[in-house]
């Protein structure tokens, strides 16, 4: 979720009435919700008493909500405090699975969390973990040399004074440690004669959430587990709210869903099997309503598809983002 939300709003789960009249034909069975945050998704899944949950989220600050979902809902909902990257830890039955589902950035709750330091409406130290971490963006912006940073902003944030920001960083850096409100100073400075409708840190921040929190490859690998994992029939939702995000989820849904011939010259009745059957070849967007109530919800697009048979091999998909995983790894 964008970081420049009004503080002040509360939490809306996104794209909700959207997610719920695609999963529903499936209901009667077991459904992942890999990032329960506020539980918006699950309760409304709940609300059929046919249909169980296994929830995760790398939050720590989601257990209380967690453990009275618990007690609600008994025998149909378990938490576990884990990255979905880390879904393999977690015992399903996966004959009763349907579905498995993505809402991926940051609840309200995260945002206003003035530790997390996820916006840059903050102030102090910074850190933007959002729970099972190695590192945060303090370690980053301390430690990681000037190349490198600017590569993080321009690759992960789309900035185009990548190169400045990375030097006047490493030249604050050796006067002071630098926090929340001097990175946005510095940002600020560089950027001074820009008029641009979204805020000077925007890129800059949502850079380094990605690369604090590892994004690009806790989707991609998630999402192969995730397909090994769904029995076919099953379906798989991803809510993206940034373009890398989308892309990512597209190219999943829409490579692996087109009919391949191996060769050209045979005819369609030698086409592969494809690995997904999709309903919707375009995303699904909030309307003007949703976004009249909940305006942070604008960015967010959902995609999904139906897995069509077991076995596919994902290696053009690694392979198409291997440059981001690479970046990634630059920590
Ligand atoms: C936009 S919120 C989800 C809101 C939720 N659908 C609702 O209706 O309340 C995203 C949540 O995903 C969690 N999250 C993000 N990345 C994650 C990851 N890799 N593993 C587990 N949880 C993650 C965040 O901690 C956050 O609580």
């Amino acid at each position: 979720m964008n970081a420049t939300i009004n503080l002040e709003k509360k939490h809306f789960p996104v794209l909700l009435n959207e997610l719920i009249s695609i999963i529903s034909p499936l209901y009667g069975g077991t459904f992942i919700d890999c990032t329960f945050g506020q539980g918006g998704y699950s309760q409304k899944i709940l609300e059929n008493k046919k249909n169980s949950i296994i929830a995760l989220d790398r939050d720590q600050g989601v257990l209380k909500n967690a453990s009275i979902f618990e007690t609600k809902y008994k025998n149909r909902f378990k938490f576990y405090n884990l990255k979905f990257s880390q879904l393999d830890q977690v015992k399903i039955k996966n004959n009763k699975l349907k579905g498995i589902i993505f809402d991926l950035g940051y609840s309200l709750n995260q945002i206003k969390d003035n530790q997390k330091g996820l916006s840059f409406s903050h102030t102090g130290k910074l850190n933007m973990k959002m729970g099972i971490n190695e590192i945060s963006a303090n370690d980053i912006i301390s430690e990681m040399n000037e190349n490198n940073l600017s590569k993080v902003f321009k690759v992960f944030g789309d900035e185009r004074y990548s190169k400045q920001i990375a030097r006047e960083i490493i030249k604050q850096r050796k006067q002071k440690n630098i926090k929340t409100e001097d990175l946005v100073k510095i940002i600020d400075s560089v950027k001074k004669f820009q008029k641009t409708k979204i805020h000077n840190s925007t890129k800059v921040f949502q850079a380094l959430r990605i690369l604090v929190n590892n994004e690009i490859s806790e989707l991609i690998n998630s999402l192969i587990f995730a397909f090994k994992l769904i029995p076919v029939g099953g379906i798989i939702v991803v809510v993206t709210f940034h373009s890398l995000e989308d892309r990512i989820a597209k190219f999943f849904f829409k490579h692996y869903s087109e009919q391949k011939n191996s060769s050209r010259y045979l005819p369609e009745t030698g086409a592969s099997e494809r690995c997904f059957r999709l309903i919707n070849k375009k995303p699904i967007l909030p309307t003007f309503a949703e976004i009249k109530q909940n305006p942070p919800s604008r960015s967010a697009k959902l995609r999904y598809g139906i897995k069509n048979k077991n076995n596919c091999d994902f290696n053009d998909f690694k392979e198409k983002f291997k440059n981001l995983i690479d970046i990634e790894s630059l920590r």
